[in-house]
């Protein structure tokens, strides 16, 4: 299995603070079943420029030891959407991987008519797919369902680990699952206390609920366009 959105990377955001922390959410995401890990600390084109912030990204990645047994890490980042970003220069050094994916952080306020044009460009511009993160924030404010229509077949769509685990979230969840809405899961950790992984959690849900084919599905899906033949 695939945690595809954590903070897992010590000292380069608001996620792990230490090389400790960081093996401890490795360790727990091993015992959850996960074998494949994308680290995704948040990007802000207010803070850094692309090529800087991959340098401190991979400075993090490297302190980590190697240890037996851990899930392997795939480099990518959390990108907060920025203005005309589909002509950012550097936008493919912040894809994950080898892939063609690209993870970005909508805002929280109003989406914009301009905002989601510039999203459905990133494919044409960049040949990157945009994956947004989890959306179900968004679903609750409304902002996903009057723009779903434009972003289908421009993009891809992550959800929280989280949106399985709570009384009506779960059936929500649960039926965006079933019907091909969600594409990729991810913990979002970004501790051992109050956002720990919890990848584990949301599998034993999807397999009460829904069966191990559905587990199958996500599987096959997060492998397919995380190591397939891209966009
Ligand atoms: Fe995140």
């Amino acid at each position: 299995m695939i945690d595809f959105h954590t903070h897992i990377l010590p000292g380069i955001d608001d996620g792990s603070d230490s090389i400790a922390l960081s093996l401890q959410m490795l360790r727990a995401l091993a015992q959850q079943g996960v074998d494949t890990v994308v680290a995704t600390p948040h990007f802000s084109a207010l803070n850094a420029a692309p090529l800087d912030f991959v340098a401190q990204r991979n400075a993090a990645f490297e302190t980590l030891p190697k240890e037996a047994g851990l899930p392997n890490i795939l480099l990518g980042a959390e990108v907060a959407y920025f203005d005309s970003m589909s002509h950012c220069e550097d936008l493919p050094a912040l894809k994950i991987g080898d892939s063609d994916l690209i993870l970005v952080e909508m805002p929280f306020g109003m989406w914009t008519d301009r905002m989601i044009e510039d999203i459905c460009a990133i494919p044409r511009q960049q040949g990157l797919m945009p994956v947004l993160a989890h959306v179900e924030r968004y679903a609750r404010k409304d902002q996903f369902s009057r723009y779903k229509g434009w972003l289908e077949d421009q993009a891809l769509f992550q959800c929280n680990a989280q949106f399985f685990l709570k009384g009506l979230d779960r059936r929500k969840a649960l039926r965006m699952l079933s019907v091909g809405d969600i594409h990729f899961l991810g913990s979002d950790c970004h501790n051992m206390a109050g956002r720990a992984p919890n990848i584990g959690d949301a599998l034993a849900v999807i397999r009460k609920k829904l069966g191990e084919d559905s587990i199958t599905y996500l599987n096959n899906t997060m492998h397919a366009f995380l190591f397939g033949e891209g966009v």
